[in-house]
């Protein structure tokens, strides 16, 4: 009988992920480690199997995202919040197709085609999702294209600078990790979370395109799944990087979730507000009131 394959990755100074093709996962700390032996503490060297690659990769975001409290994690939805949202779907999806092939160009010249033909997939799937957000704007009565033009939320600045980083690294297939990062949780949105913005929403009015695209009911759930076979099929220096960016890149999505979740309605109604010049209208149903005229969260 074939043995299961186990893989591991070391993402911080002193824990490690270590995962079953069955199905198990641990994180490994330093201490764990009974009189120096560690059969862990060399990276691995062997091929990947679906079955471990995801939890690896999984184990990473959910380390990421430890530290911020279920509170934040689901955040209660609000007008303004749904248009911040919004604003940060644009920033994080405008320049994807372009940073991938940029990457998938890199990856062509280092004579790995099978990457750079993964990428090019990628950046293909990806064009047009900027414009499902800018959309959804104009659907509520926003001024999508000038506000995204003079808006970028705090929380989603650097995160669009990592992956601009990312992709133009000598060898950027830490992309791939942050790319996985963004799928994997827009993934785990629920038909109950899209229903939520409907209810937010003017009767007849559709804002939830970009949010359906990129839910459990969208094309993200493919996009995941095709990820996780091409990273199992890396090397494994490959899939420790991309593990290792997973990871990273999960830290600075937490880190900008608590920035902007933290803000009450009327902090960010202000933001808005001023990156437009003028009030914002409603966009909640049938109380027919401006949406600045909400009270603060
Ligand atoms: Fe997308
Ligand atoms: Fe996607």
């Amino acid at each position: 009988m074939a043995r299961l394959v186990t893989e591991w990755v070391n993402v911080t100074n002193d824990i490690t992920i270590i995962a079953r093709e069955s199905g198990e996962v641990w994180f490994r700390t330093r201490n764990d480690t009974k009189e120096g032996v560690d059969p862990f503490a060399t990276p691995m060297t062997g091929g990947g199997a679906t079955g471990s690659t995801i939890r690896l990769l999984d184990g990473a975001i959910n380390l990421g995202f430890a530290g911020i409290e279920k509170r934040l994690a689901r955040p209660d939805l609000t007008p303004a919040g749904y248009v911040v949202a919004l604003v940060g779907a644009y920033h994080t999806s405008v320049d994807t197709p372009r940073n991938l092939r940029r990457a998938a160009k890199r990856f062509q010249e280092l004579g790995r085609p099978e990457v750079a033909a993964y990428l090019e997939v990628r950046a293909r799937e990806e064009t047009g999702h900027d414009r499902l957000a800018l959309k959804d704007l104009r659907a509520l009565g926003v001024p999508g294209e000038r506000l995204v033009a003079s808006f970028i939320p705090k929380g989603i600045k650097p995160l669009c600078k990592r992956f601009d980083d990312l992709c133009v690294e000598d060898y950027p297939i830490g992309c791939i990790g942050y790319s996985y990062c963004l799928e994997r949780i827009a993934a785990l949105k629920q038909k109950t979370d899209i229903e939520k913005v409907q209810a937010l929403c003017p009767d007849g009015v559709d804002a939830t395109r970009f949010l359906r695209s990129h839910s459990c009911l969208g094309s993200e759930v493919s996009h995941v799944e095709e990820t996780i076979e091409f990273v199992a099929s890396l090397p494994a220096n490959d899939r420790i990087s991309v593990v290792q960016e997973t990871y990273r890149s999960a830290l600075i999505m937490a880190e900008g979730y608590n920035h902007e979740l933290l803000k009450s309605e009327a902090e960010m109604l202000k933001e808005l507000r001023q990156a437009v010049g003028e009030p914002l209208p409603s966009i909640a149903p049938s109380h027919g009131k401006n949406l600045d005229a909400r009270p603060a969260a």
